[in-house]
């Protein structure tokens, strides 16, 4: 038995949680649960970035202490884990003690690398990140993200000497060992190590960003935000001395969204490489999703509430959705119609149905006994592949591929025709064929959708059929908001 270790991205605490960070955690959930089911054992850490100027702005506007913010928000992602079925085995709070202690830990063995400079340049509280001259100009002194002017920003800062680090990065990605998926996104990381990378500032003063860890011995400055949520990843096992650490490090996926591999493809391996550690085995970096084909915000009034969506179709409709319909590679648009669409058509109508059709007539002509099944057929291997590099889309191509075959097969062997002309033993075989495959079916259906897998093989348990109460995917009403009357 092999160990396992999946982290997400800890999101922010100045917001509520959104479609993104919905579809985050249920990509690790789904690499997690798989790994279980392959006999690993699993570390899936998930969690809550608490410091830095933005959520201290957002807590003096709503005032509240950032610390009450953080723990309202945080409670609201660690809900919305639980609503997603999300089976992580952590939840890290950045402001935990043992975070902020290890995190001083961490600062100390970098030391050797961190000299004191000042900073001149700019800053956006809304990315909470630094921004060149040019990049500054290049979009006229506004932020395009959060339409917000750039920060002036002239202090004196400690600095962290990122750029030795380049050459190692390059050869780490280059050569596979720190693998990053999509390709698209590996090159574009590539063409910001060709340009080099320049040394980062890593604390801010005290005095403009009250919100932070202290820097050890140096009691002016904290350290910025970036550079301590980073260090979560291994803080969450007990860097540096705990069994968990020793065992678990390091991860063999990260997942993290495209607007911040730059962080995690740059500033986290050099970081690790500082402190003499392993880098990741793979950076899976997933797109964003777009509602109704914009970007999905509050101000533009597409905000959609994962809960919402939950309470109307259901947790495993919701991971279904995100996992086969956004894609995988790329970015992706939610809207409720083609939600409501492929809950009609793929969840009801083709697994639903195939379910269904193989209770009521195993009840009908066996009386709900279905005795010995044969052995898997279907090949697994391109579902094994597609999971290996995150391509959760195909994987779940793979399995309808065999939810319709085994439509298809029923269509054409007509059970109730051999019911018909009496041929109890084929009809056995038949019955026992269509058990079999939604058995395998829902062993690969586990990962993705585990309650509906779950219900499946409890209907088909130990060769009798236990009826479920209901159907696993009821038709739903249309949500879609009616066009204005003409
Ligand atoms: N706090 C940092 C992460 C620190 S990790 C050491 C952060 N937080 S965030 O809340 O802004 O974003 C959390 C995750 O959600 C990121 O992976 C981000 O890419 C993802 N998403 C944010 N908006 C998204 C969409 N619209 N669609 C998909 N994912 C998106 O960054």
């Amino acid at each position: 038995m092999s160990n396992y270790y999946v982290t997400t991205s800890i999101p922010y605490v100045n917001g509520e949680p959104h479609l993104g960070h919905a579809m985050e955690f249920i990509m690790a959930d789904v690499l997690a649960r798989r790994a279980r089911q392959q006999g690993e054992m699993v570390i899936f850490s998930i969690g809550t970035d608490e410091h830095g100027g933005k959520i201290a702005e957002k807590a003096a506007e709503l005032k509240l202490t950032p610390k009450a913010l953080a723990d309202q928000m945080s409670a609201r992602f660690s809900q919305l884990a639980q609503s997603l079925n999300i089976s992580n085995d952590r939840f890290i709070r950045t402001t935990d003690a043992g975070h902020e202690q290890r995190a001083q830990l961490i600062w100390k063995a970098l030391a050797k690398n961190i000299y004191k400079d000042k900073y001149v340049g700019w800053y956006c509280t809304g990315d909470e990140a630094f921004f060149s001259e040019a990049e500054v100009k290049a979009n006229n002194g506004v932020c395009p993200s959060h339409n917000r002017p750039y920060e002036k920003v002239e202090e004196e800062n400690c600095f962290f000497k990122l750029s030795a680090y380049n050459d190692q990065i390059k050869k780490a990605i280059t050569s596979g060992d720190l693998l990053i998926l999509p390709e698209t996104r590996r090159n574009e990381i590539l063409s910001t190590l060709k340009d080099g990378l320049t040394d980062i500032s890593v604390s801010r003063p005290k005095q403009k960003i009250g919100w932070g860890i202290p820097v050890p011995g140096d009691p002016d400055q904290v350290m910025y935000v970036w550079f301590e949520a980073l260090m979560n990843y291994i803080t969450v096992l007990g860097y540096p001395e705990h069994a968990d650490f020793k065992k678990f490090w390091p991860a063999n996926v990260q997942v993290v969204g495209k607007d911040i591999i730059r962080f995690h493809a740059g500033i986290w391996p050099a970081m690790l490489m500082g402190l003499g550690l392993a880098l990741p085995k793979m950076l899976y970096v997933h797109g964003f999703i777009n509602v109704d084909n914009k970007k999905m915000s509050k101000s533009l009034g597409n905000y959609i509430s994962p809960d919402d969506v939950i309470a109307k179709y259901g947790t495993d409709a919701f991971r279904y959705y995100f996992l086969r319909h956004i894609p995988s590679y790329n970015d992706g648009d939610f809207t409720w119609e083609t939600f409501e669409a492929a809950y009609n058509n793929e969840l009801a109508n083709e697994l639903g149905n195939a379910v269904q059709r193989t209770v009521v007539m195993a009840q009908k002509y066996q009386d709900g006994v279905i005795g010995d099944t044969p052995p898997p057929e279907h090949d697994i291997a391109q579902y094994e592949e597609a999971l290996a590099v995150c391509h959760f889309d195909r994987a779940l191509d793979e399995v309808w591929e065999q939810v319709r075959g085994l439509n298809q097969y029923i269509d054409e062997e007509k059970p109730w025709e051999i019911a018909k002309q009496g041929d109890t033993d084929h009809l056995r075989e038949v019955l026992a064929y269509q058990v079999g495959s939604l058995l395998q079916i829902a062993d690969l259906l586990e990962p993705f959708l585990p309650d509906t897998a779950a219900k499946i093989k409890a209907v088909f348990h130990e060769g009798l059929i236990t009826p479920l109460t209901g159907t696993l995917f009821p038709k739903q009403e249309s949500t879609a908001t009616p066009e204005p009357a003409q």
